[in-house]
């Protein structure tokens, strides 16, 4: 998925009320991938929106949806995704019994594949599906809510899983707690798509959000 630091501003963060808007804004800000939090009330304990709301943001960015599911079962919900624009979908690990085949189907479905990894889920459950991901997220917050700190603890996970991935094409994502404080210790431990709510949606709209994108990028690289 190309080179370069990759900002996917969390649409969680933003105002739900005029969310199309938001996704405008956002998109002429300088995000690279929309990240879309999909949460079903099970998995965690809150609930977002679905594959209808992301179906209708579709018609108003090109940007990449990166489709995170944090949900039980996803495989029957794969295809509702797909269908609905998603170019990255990334399942939990913790909610998939049965991961090499629903990372297969991502792949089918013609998306890219990511698995989502909670702070207590060590890297090495994902040695032997490397060959189906194109995407590894690190939790760095427990998933369910936006506005976390940064568990510090995750740094020695992005950097297993750098020395898990080298030489493969495989996206090191990180998600929670990404500020410009976190920004150049995630991305010195590895990490290249950066997630962020709460640090990206705050100020006056398309001109705040492109000077908060613009600081963890130029963070980023230091
Ligand atoms: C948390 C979500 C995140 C969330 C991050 O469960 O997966 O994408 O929006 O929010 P911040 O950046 O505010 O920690
Ligand atoms: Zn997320």
């Amino acid at each position: 998925m190309g080179d370069g630091i990759i900002i996917a501003p969390s649409m969680l963060a933003s105002d739900f009320c005029r969310l199309g808007d938001e996704v405008v804004a956002v998109d002429r800000a300088g995000a690279d991938w929309i990240h879309l939090d999909v949460m079903d009330g099970h998995f965690v304990p809150n609930l977002t929106f679905g594959a209808p709301i992301i179906k209708a943001l579709r018609a108003v960015t090109d940007k990449t949806f990166d489709v995170h599911l944090m949900v039980a079962n996803p495989d029957t919900l794969l295809d509702a995704y797909a269908d609905a624009g998603a170019e990255i979908i990334t399942v939990h690990f913790e909610a998939c019994p049965h991961l090499d085949r629903t990372l297969a189907r991502i792949r089918d479905l013609g998306c890219r594949a990511g698995v989502s990894l909670n702070p207590h889920t060590p890297a090495d459950v994902l040695r032997h599906v490397l060959d189906r991901l194109d995407l590894i997220l690190v939790m760095t917050v427990n998933p369910g809510f936006g506005g976390q700190s940064f568990i510090t603890g995750m740094l020695d996970k992005i950097a297993t899983v750098r020395e898990m991935t080298a030489g493969r094409d495989i996206v090191i994502e990180v998600d929670g707690g990404i500020t410009p404080e976190t920004t150049s210790l995630v991305t010195a431990a590895g990490a290249r798509a950066l997630v962020a709510g709460s640090a990206i949606f705050k100020g006056d709209g398309e001109a705040g959000y492109r000077a908060n994108i613009d600081v963890i990028r130029a963070d980023a690289q230091v």
